[in-house]
């Protein structure tokens, strides 16, 4: 069997996740699914990031330990995972001890091999981004990422000699164009970071405890990237001295999916310690776009944050699912407000998908007693909707293949306003007026429910409730991805079941 190895970033720990870290977990979810459903084994791996001076500060502020503090958060954020539907394999943390330990081993032997050494750190430091920057990085003496106050610090660090690496990355990136994804930030990571050549990276710090400390040094704690990025193979069994049966089924990791703002951390920072560890690359990393409110970053001082739970309490976990993947592309930013998520509910959920399926399924009932019709005579109207909902599984596969999460569901809406198109075209209700037109009528009615079919099996990694019961009110069996290359798989002389539910229309 195939295998398939997903992760997401790791969330940090130190507040609630807003809609738009959410996405990310949806984005990851909905490849997951359709992998499964393609017939591959995947591991989907998500979790929390959960050490570092912002968290240790959070805490005090909360007046609780940090432990207790990121047990919290941890547990909240796996809930909103959790009422997002998603289907992830494991939830990791870097608190557990086994991270812990594996990660010290590493740190260690990027010591021992000379990778890492011990020398000063000068520079300016900004805590909410926990990142630390050089004069020239800073923007008008502020944080070149948040505009907010760095302080200067000094301190004994251990630093890691990326520039070592750095050609021998640059030539793996240009051997392998699908590493990087989108390919524009490809060219911008080669032109802005590698080319001119990268510094020593900070990997440990002394001004804060709430890390993990460096074995052999225990003033030091190991500073967030190389405890960060390790989740990804501490969690399957990686350890520096042996390489275990399961590591081995999973690594390399097929698809890293994270965020823009880290995209730099996970093509340099990343394949640069593996490669220092004798280790594959992963094959994929997807630097998605951001989700911005109206245009605006989301952010507590600006009082614009959207929260996943409350936009689920009132529109349902589908709807959300469906805007998150619908509304951002390949690789520009996406925009929700609460009065687009209702337009677009009303638009395509209500006005397209539930129209649909609740007309054939009233008249299928009205006309049939709710039994599937036999195929009577076609006419040529029938070939060419046969001819896209043939055609449909294909586009789907390309499209998800490319990552393009939002234009694979375009390609089963498109359908899907033909399929209301083609009830338009065939008037169903004159054909039942006259008794000489009804094997036609069942034609055109089974010719919608089949193709009513495809789409629900299809629209499984993306509004998994709503195709479940779309599929069990037509009674399908078979809701493999491979089913959806099937045509006229519906067995006629089968009575429908009631139908939940789907989309109602909202007024503003
Ligand atoms: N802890 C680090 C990741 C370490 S991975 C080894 C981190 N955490 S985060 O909580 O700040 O972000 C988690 C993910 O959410 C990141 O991939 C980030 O890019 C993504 N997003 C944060 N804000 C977002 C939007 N507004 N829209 C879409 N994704 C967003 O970074």
């Amino acid at each position: 069997m195939k295998k398939f190895y997903i992760s997401t970033a790791i969330a940090y720990t130190s507040g609630k996740p807003h809609i738009g870290n959410t996405y990310e977990i949806v984005l990851a979810d909905a490849i997951a699914r359709y992998k499964r459903l393609s017939g591959y084994e995947v591991y989907f791996q998500t979790g929390t990031d959960e050490h570092g001076e912002k968290i240790e500060l959070k805490a005090r502020e909360a007046g609780v330990s940090p432990q207790e503090f990121v047990d919290n958060l941890s547990l909240e954020i796996k809930r909103i995972w959790d009422i997002m539907d998603t289907t992830y394999d494991k939830f990791v943390r870097t608190t557990d001890k086994n991270h812990e330990k594996v990660v010290q081993k590493i740190f260690k032997k990027l010591y021992d091999q000379g990778d890492i050494y011990k020398g000063e750190y000068k520079g300016w430091y900004c805590t909410p981004c926990e990142s630390f920057w050089t004069e020239t990085q800073l923007n008008d003496g502020l944080c070149p990422d948040c505009n907010r106050k760095v302080h200067q610090t000094s301190e004994e660090a251990y630093f890691f000699r990326m520039s070592k690496y750095q050609d021998k990355l640059i030539d793996y990136i240009n051997k392998h164009p699908e590493f990087i994804q989108p390919e524009a930030r490809k060219n911008e990571m080669i032109n802005n970071f590698l080319r001119p050549g990268l510094q020593d990276l900070c990997v440990s710090r002394t001004s804060f405890k709430w890390g993990i400390p460096v074995s052999f040094d225990q003033d030091h704690v190991i500073y967030v990237w190389i405890d960060a990025l390790s989740n990804y193979i501490t969690n399957i069994g990686y350890d520096v001295d042996f390489q275990s049966e399961e590591f081995n089924k999973w690594w390399p990791a097929d698809l890293h999916l994270v965020g823009k703002d880290i995209i730099r951390f996970h093509t340099i920072y990343w394949p640069i310690i593996l490669m220092a560890l004798d280790l594959p690359l992963p094959k994929q990393i997807f630097g998605h776009p951001w989700l911005l409110f109206g245009n605006d970053k989301m952010s507590k001082s600006k009082g614009n944050i959207i929260y996943a739970d409350d936009l689920v309490d009132k529109y349902g976990v589908d709807a959300i699912r469906y805007y998150l993947l619908h509304e951002i592309p390949f690789s520009s930013d996406g925009s929700i407000t609460e009065d687009l998520v209702v337009e677009r509910i009303n638009s395509d959920l209500a006005n397209v998908l539930g129209n649909l399926v609740n007309r054939t399924i009233s008249m299928v009932k009205k006309y049939f007693n709710g039994i599937i019709p036999e195929i009577g005579p076609i006419e040529s109207v029938d070939l060419i909707l046969k001819e896209d909902v043939r055609n449909l599984k294909q586009k789907v596969d390309l499209k998800m293949d490319n990552l393009k999460i939002g234009e694979a569901l375009d390609e089963i809406f498109k359908v899907l306003r033909k399929c209301n198109k083609y009830i338009d075209d065939t008037m169903p209700w004159v054909l039942a007026k006259d008794n000489n037109s009804i094997s036609r009528l069942g034609t055109v009615l089974y010719n919608l429910l089949d193709a009513i079919r495809v789409c629900a099996i299809l629209l499984q990694p993306f509004m998994p409730s709503t195709s479940k019961k779309i599929c069990t009110s037509l009674n399908i069996e078979d809701r493999s991805f491979a089913s959806a290359d099937k045509e006229n798989d519906l067995n006629s002389g089968i009575i429908l079941n009631d139908l939940e539910p789907l989309f109602m229309r909202i007024s503003k």
